[in-house]
């Protein structure tokens, strides 16, 4: 069982798109184990962000992500990570497939609506960034 961290990011949150991106997500039949909404932090933003430090994008994606609310999420499920990208689509919404998260949510390259882990290595480790392990549910 594989667990994947999304971010409802800023763009989606201020359009009222939070708990739709989520419906998506859940009526896959992934499941929801934690939530939460707040705003990030530079020094989380940093942190999240890490591997793209040197990207040219990194300053105005720091500032994006940190601009309003998000909402974070932990999803859990067989191939959540692979499953979830599926959703999602591809980073840029115009190359997104119709029904994917980015084409009906997105705005643009950075402004794309959602986060989620391109990994199982990496969904832990933001994981923990995220949420303490008391804040995340078994059920
Ligand atoms: P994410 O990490 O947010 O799930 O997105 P991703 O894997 O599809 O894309 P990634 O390459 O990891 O890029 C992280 C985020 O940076 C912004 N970005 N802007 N202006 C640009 O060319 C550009 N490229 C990427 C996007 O917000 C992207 O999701
Ligand atoms: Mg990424």
């Amino acid at each position: 069982m594989e667990r994947s961290l999304i971010l409802v990011k800023p763009d989606a949150v201020l359009n009222g798109h939070a708990s739709a991106i989520l419906n998506r997500i859940e009526s896959k039949g992934l499941k929801l184990i934690a939530c939460r909404m707040l705003k990030m932090d530079e020094a989380l933003a940093r942190k999240h962000y890490a591997p793209h430090v040197d990207k040219p994008f990194f300053p105005s994606l720091l500032t994006y992500i940190t601009s309003a609310p998000i909402v974070a999420a932990v999803f859990e499920g067989d191939n959540a990570v692979a499953r979830i990208r599926e959703i999602m689509g591809p980073t840029n919404p115009a190359n997104a497939p119709e029904g994917t998260i980015r084409k009906d949510f997105g705005e643009n390259i950075e402004r794309n609506a959602i986060h989620g882990s391109d990994s199982v290595e990496n969904a832990e480790k933001e994981i923990a960034l995220f949420f303490g392990g008391y804040e995340i549910m078994d059920y």
